[in-house]
């Protein structure tokens, strides 16, 4: 169901059920929420369901990380007054560039219990909001999954 959402209130509440994860994991979490007003014409569930399958690809791709720090960082900005931006980024193992464009494929997985779908739901739900899903590698390392949602006005029907 297509209602105003908080993205910054979405943001907190699947890091809110992902807590225990977080810490048992001994990742840091980091915000800067800075898109405001934080508010998009949506599906809220939805929106967290993408929100949650890129944490945990985040916290995932830094389980084997033990020489740095394991940082989560969500980021929101406005981009050009027209869409308002989640960034997700990781201090994690990174995506072969080679690999960048087969992670948005139905079942391509490297995990051993991995069904290689949260990805491929997440850009469905991120196209049917009119948005766009990036994946970026970071330096020196890590990896930054971006998602654009067009601010209320800028919506084309
Ligand atoms: N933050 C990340 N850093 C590095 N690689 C990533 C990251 N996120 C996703 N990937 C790669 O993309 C693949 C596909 O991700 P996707 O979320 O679609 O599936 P999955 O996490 O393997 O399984 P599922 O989400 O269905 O439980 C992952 O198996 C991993 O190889
Ligand atoms: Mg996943």
């Amino acid at each position: 169901m297509f209602a105003r959402v908080d993205v910054h209130e979405a943001i907190r509440h699947i890091l809110a059920i992902s807590r225990s994860e977080i810490e048992r994991r001994q990742v840091v979490v980091q915000l800067a929420l800075n898109a405001e007003p934080p508010i998009v014409f949506g599906d809220g569930v939805q929106l967290q369901q993408v929100i949650l399958n890129l944490v945990v690809n985040a916290i995932d791709a830094m389980s084997d990380i033990h020489d740095r720090a394991r940082e989560l960082k969500v980021v929101t900005r406005v981009v050009d007054g027209t869409a308002l931006e989640v960034s997700v980024r990781d201090s994690g193992i990174g995506i072969r560039r080679d690999l960048v464009q087969k992670i948005f494929q139905p079942f391509y997985t490297t995990k051993a219990n991995g069904m290689g779908m949260g990805l491929a739901i997440s850009n469905s739900i991120v196209k049917a909001h009119k948005g766009e899903l990036h994946a970026a590698t970071l330096l020196p390392y890590g990896s930054q999954f971006s998602f654009t949602i067009p601010l209320p006005d800028h919506a084309t029907p």
